[in-house]
């Protein structure tokens, strides 16, 4: 019996040397030390020995118990640390590798000059309002001072909703909504979009304008010629030269549009300026007493100054950029450019 019980030992140890899994040691444990084990099963036999052959084979068994437990453990342990190890290596970070691209948007070119031209007017003290795209006919035209059938109504061709509805034509019907609401003075800027049925190399059905508006007492046509000038200058360069000229809208009185001396040609005359030398950049002018009168505000005490222009137009302007069709594309290749 001390025979078998060797050779139980052998076996035992010759299997461990080739069980490297997890599931193999424990199957060697089980088999040879488990309840139902080998081990066990040897000790049956006890019962037929002498009592000093019983105690030393017990003892035999016991050592031999002890030994392959204490390898087993060992085994265990070893394959519980690689597991471990193998778990690091798998999720080592290769800190050489090059990081991954990611994709970057842009802020479209008409949104980043109206940032830009917000900014310079908060300067100045002036806040942003904006106003609703579908608007009242009285809104866009009546309260200011372009009755049904003026030809002023002309300049501006419209999309119509409603008989008395339509797409605003100009960022102007603001100014209207505003004064309705507040006592001067008023000093606001309203960005937004406007529409008018047109489309071609400079035209779109929908663009982009910026309506100013300064109310207060004793305000002149040199405060309107200060502020558009500095203004002017911080968008286009301290050297930018301007030029007042006499203009007509319902709204204002006197008016004026303003041109800066051409960017692309410096005056000389090109493509872009046809040749004159000149950009046309805003319109603007004096408050029409009858404008102030559609909101109550008194002509007699208070004056103001009201402008307008095109987003695009600086746009194209700032950016070199010949089609404004191409600021509605969404080509990426073109927005990626700014
Ligand atoms: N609303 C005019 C247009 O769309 C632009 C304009 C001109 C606005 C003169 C003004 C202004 O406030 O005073 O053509």
């Amino acid at each position: 019996m001390i025979g078998e019980l060797q050779q139980l030992e052998k076996d035992a140890l010759a299997e461990l040397a080739t069980a490297t899994l997890e599931e193999q040691l424990l199957a060697v444990r089980a088999k040879y030390l488990g309840r139902k084990g080998l081990l066990t099963g040897l000790l049956r036999n006890i019962a037929g020995l002498t009592g000093e052959e019983k105690a030393l084979f017990g003892k035999r068994c016991n050592e031999v118990k002890e030994y392959l437990t204490s390898k087993i453990e060992d085994a265990l342990k070893l394959q519980l640390g690689r597991k471990k190890e193998d778990i690091l290596l798998k999720g080592k970070i290769d800190v050489t590798l090059p990081g991954r691209f990611v994709p970057c948007g842009r802020i479209h070119p008409v949104i980043q000059v109206r940032r830009e031209i917000c900014a310079i007017f908060a300067s100045f003290g002036f806040s942003v309002v904006e106003g609703p795209e579908v608007e009242l006919d009285y809104y866009n035209f009546e309260a200011l001072n372009i009755p049904k059938d003026h030809p002023a109504r002309d300049m501006q061709d419209t999309f119509y909703i409603e008989e008395n509805v339509v797409l605003r034509t100009h960022t102007s019907p603001v100014q209207i909504r505003i004064m309705e609401k507040v006592q001067p003075p008023v000093r606001i800027l309203s960005p937004g979009r406007v529409y008018r049925p047109d489309s071609d190399i400079s035209h779109t059905p929908m663009f982009h304008q910026m309506e100013g508006l300064l109310v207060d007492r004793g305000v002149s046509f040199a405060d309107l010629k200060g502020i558009l000038t500095s203004f002017l200058k911080k968008v286009f360069g301290d050297k930018t030269t301007l030029r007042f000229r006499p203009s007509f809208f319902p709204f204002t009185e006197p008016s004026a549009e303003v041109d800066i001396r051409c960017v692309m040609c410096s005056g000389r005359g090109c493509r872009v300026c046809g040749q004159s030398g000149w950009l046309e950049i805003l319109g603007s002018g004096m408050v029409d007493p009858a404008v102030f009168q559609n909101v109550g505000y008194d002509p007699e005490e208070y004056t103001g100054f009201a402008f307008g222009l095109g987003l695009e137009r600086i746009a194209m302007l700032k950016y070199g950029i010949s089609d404004i069709r191409l600021f509605f594309e969404n080509d990426i290749r073109f927005l990626r450019q700014f």
